[in-house]
């Protein structure tokens, strides 16, 4: 049998970013050791993050995205520490490479797992199951504006920071979203906007969702201002199942959505690019976690949840769903870290999701 191999790299850079990277590597490398020879991981290690910033003065090399450019996946940890500001840390490494490699459709499922309470009422008789696709390549996150006045006496200074949306960008997400609304059963795309206040780029926004909804008669459609989305996402999150939203929505409604689900340390998400011109990158969707860092007990599970997402991006859709349901047993069987009212480590919980891999 020819084996497959898979050339990842591996950027757990920052706190706990590094604890539950090797947590989903164990777990990867486990899967392939049984799978016969069929496929393998070549892991690339990259040092970059914070650390690397205090020796360089950089996030990553110059020449960081040559580095990765021709890697199947990048498997990624979380950035951000305090000795360096956080606009920096997470502009020179996690942005650079969603930006810089066009990894414009972000996913991030919802995830109710068993034995983890979540503090919505009786959620787990609710059959929860939504996914956020978030715009990752512009809307807020676009990096146009500046400072200037900073000269002026008095409080002088100004910034302007811009939200750019383009047709090209509005459509693509759009057509992801109603192509995987197509793959679930509920077949149904919530489209969420702020086109009553924001005239121009919300505006465009709609217009694209229209006329791509129109491709897609199968799909039930919604279109719900996003502070009507947070309330919907606490009191009828039933009714949700693909939420479209520009890159500064999805990016809090996907928190909220992993708070709601018990913990920020369960969410998982891939940042893509789905043309494959480029690598994709799989990170969970929490921070560097400074406040338990170092202490082995970060939840490693929403590393896990994305190193399934890679599986699945690399087609290997039955290994990923064997550690999803790993997952869902191993919290089952009321292995669990602290911040969802368990004990274990985060050693403790990658071990027994490997044992759990059937
Ligand atoms: P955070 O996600 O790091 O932490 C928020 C809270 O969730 C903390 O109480 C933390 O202990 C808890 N938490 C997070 N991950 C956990 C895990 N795996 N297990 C158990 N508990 C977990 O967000 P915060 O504190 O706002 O940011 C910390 C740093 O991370 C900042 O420098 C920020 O810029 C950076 N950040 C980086 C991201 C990335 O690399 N994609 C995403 C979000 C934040
Ligand atoms: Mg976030």
């Amino acid at each position: 049998m020819t084996s497959q191999i898979f050339e990842i790299a591996s950027i757990p850079a920052d706190g706990v970013g590094v604890e539950v990277v090797e947590a989903g590597r164990n777990v990867l490398d486990a899967l392939a050791q049984n799978s016969g020879g069929a496929f393998t991981f070549e892991w690339k290690d990259f040092d970059w993050g914070s650390d690397y910033y205090a020796r360089h003065g950089r996030m990553m090399p110059v020449d960081g995205l040559d580095q990765l450019k021709d890697l199947d996946a990048i498997f990624f940890g979380a950035v951000g520490w305090p000795t360096v500001p956080d606009h920096v840390s997470l502009w020179g490494l996690r942005i650079a490479i969603c930006q810089g490699f066009d990894q414009w459709a972000n996913i991030r499922p919802v995830n109710f797992l068993p034995n983890v309470a979540s503090p919505i009422v009786d959620a787990h008789e609710r059959n929860l199951d939504w996914i956020v696709v978030r715009e990752n390549s512009e809307g807020e996150y676009s990096g146009f504006g500046g400072r200037n006045f900073s000269g002026r006496a008095g409080l002088g200074e100004v910034a302007t920071q811009s939200a750019v949306f383009t047709e090209v960008g509005c459509e693509r997400i759009f057509r992801y979203s109603f192509d995987l609304a197509r793959t679930r059963p509920r077949k149904k795309v919530s489209k969420v906007t702020k086109s009553n206040a924001q005239q121009f780029g919300m505006v465009l926004w709609d217009d694209v969702f229209d006329r791509v909804a129109q491709d897609y008669p199968d799909v039930e459609t919604e279109s719900v201002l996003v502070d009507a989305m947070a309330a919907k996402f606490i009191l009828k999150p039933e009714d949700l199942d693909v939420v479209v939203a520009s890159n500064l929505h999805a990016d809090i409604l996907s928190d909220l959505g992993s708070a709601m689900a018990g913990s920020l340390g369960l969410a998982a998400s891939a940042n893509l690019n789905p043309e494959r011109r480029f690598p994709s990158m799989f990170e969970p969707v929490h921070g560097s976690a400074p406040d338990i860092a170092g202490q082995g007990i970060a939840n490693p599970v929403g590393q896990i949840g994305s190193a399934a997402l890679m599986l699945d991006h690399f087609g290997l859709n039955a290994e990923a769903d064997r550690v999803r349901a790993a997952i869902e047993k191993t919290c089952a069987d009321g292995v669990r870290s602290r911040e969802v009212g368990g004990s274990s480590s985060t050693r403790d919980i990658t071990s027994a999701i490997i044992d759990n891999l059937g």
